[in-house]
């Protein structure tokens, strides 16, 4: 018997078998990765009831009075952030020091990594959608509960991992501290690539927690493979600032593991299944409308109330 007649297809059933999971901008019929409809079959998380990314429908969203504000740590912090090209995006690390309480999470998380989805050629590339919008970019802040050490630990508690999401919206001016991040990007093109940013600070692309009121919460997954159902997942409310420059600078210098461009980084939003999306009261908003109601009553009744 000859061997090597079986042998090219047994290489290609096992090639099938243990594909690489890639999105959909990477897949061609000629390839042997796995698209992100097919993730489950070797990932069956990716097929579970709580995934993510999700469609926001802002009218059926339950206003909830029990979400408050974050506590952020470290976020002011100089850090050296190694950023590394993963092969499907770019991990910008961070280190322990940075940290979040509040937000209705059961304690506190610490900071593991943040990263961004993007599209490519003016295609925007947000995984969240709005009522059906996708928005140009997307930051995810990964946080781990304490005490878990890593995803592995973590993913079998519900609330195990805090993903914070910032969606970007395209403006005239540039982001002002976004350049550093860009030039990173640019010295990891390929898949294994390193570089550090020296002297960053997580405040200089997100705002401090005081202007962050506002935000969705849902319970979801992780959005790459293995989609671990253990995530608490914050949208906020504020768009961050990218123009137009800045965006092609993002889109077009990274390559995935496959050595193509690596665009439209998001995996396409999956169905709720009877899950609920919370919306925070924005009490800041709500405060300053209180205060300017009593400061209104207020004079009219000192200049309308005789004083004897
Ligand atoms: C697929 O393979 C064919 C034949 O080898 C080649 O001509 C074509 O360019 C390939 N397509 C892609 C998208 O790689
Ligand atoms: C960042 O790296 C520089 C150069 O290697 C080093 O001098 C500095 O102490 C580092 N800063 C932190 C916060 O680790
Ligand atoms: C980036 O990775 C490529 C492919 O592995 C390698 O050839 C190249 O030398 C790396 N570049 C740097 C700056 O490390
Ligand atoms: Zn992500």
């Amino acid at each position: 018997m000859d061997f090597s007649v079986y042998l090219p297809a047994l290489l290609s059933f096992f090639s099938h078998c243990t594909a690489q999971w890639c999105y959909q901008s990477q897949y061609s019929c000629n390839d042997t990765c796995r698209e992100p409809i097919h993730w489950a079959a070797q990932f069956p998380s990716c097929g579970g009831l709580r995934q993510s990314p999700i469609n926001i429908v802002t009218s059926r969203v339950h206003v909830n009075g029990a979400l408050p504000p974050f506590a952020f740590i470290g976020h002011t912090n100089r850090i050296n952030v190694t950023v590394e090209n993963k092969g499907h995006s770019a991990h910008f690390a961070l280190p322990q020091s940075v940290r979040l309480t509040g937000g209705a999470l059961p304690g506190q998380y610490r900071a593991a990594q943040f990263h961004f989805h993007w599209g490519g050629n003016g295609r925007p590339g947000s995984e969240h959608t709005i009522d059906g919008e996708r928005y140009p970019m997307e930051l995810h802040i990964v946080h781990i509960k304490e005490p878990y050490g890593s995803l592995v630990e973590a993913e079998h508690d519900m609330v195990g991992i805090a993903l914070l999401a910032f969606l970007f919206e395209e403006t005239p001016d540039d982001h002002p501290h976004l350049d550093a991040v860009i030039a990173a990007l640019g010295r990891v093109q390929n898949n294994g690539n390193s570089t550090v940013i020296p002297n960053f600070q997580l405040s200089d692309i997100i705002p401090s927690a005081e202007e962050l009121h506002s935000y969705y919460r849902y319970v979801g997954s992780m959005t790459t493979p293995g989609c671990e159902q253990a995530v608490a997942w914050t949208l906020f409310h504020r768009k961050l600032a990218v123009s137009s420059r800045q965006l092609d600078d993002i889109v077009r210098q990274c390559r995935f593991w496959t050595g193509q461009p690596m665009t439209d980084t998001f995996r396409p939003t999956q169905p709720l299944d009877g899950r609920v999306v919370y919306r925070s009261v924005a009490s800041g908003a709500v405060t300053s409308v209180l205060r300017f109601w009593i400061s209104v009553v207020s004079v009219v009744l000192l200049t309308t109330c005789p004083i004897h």
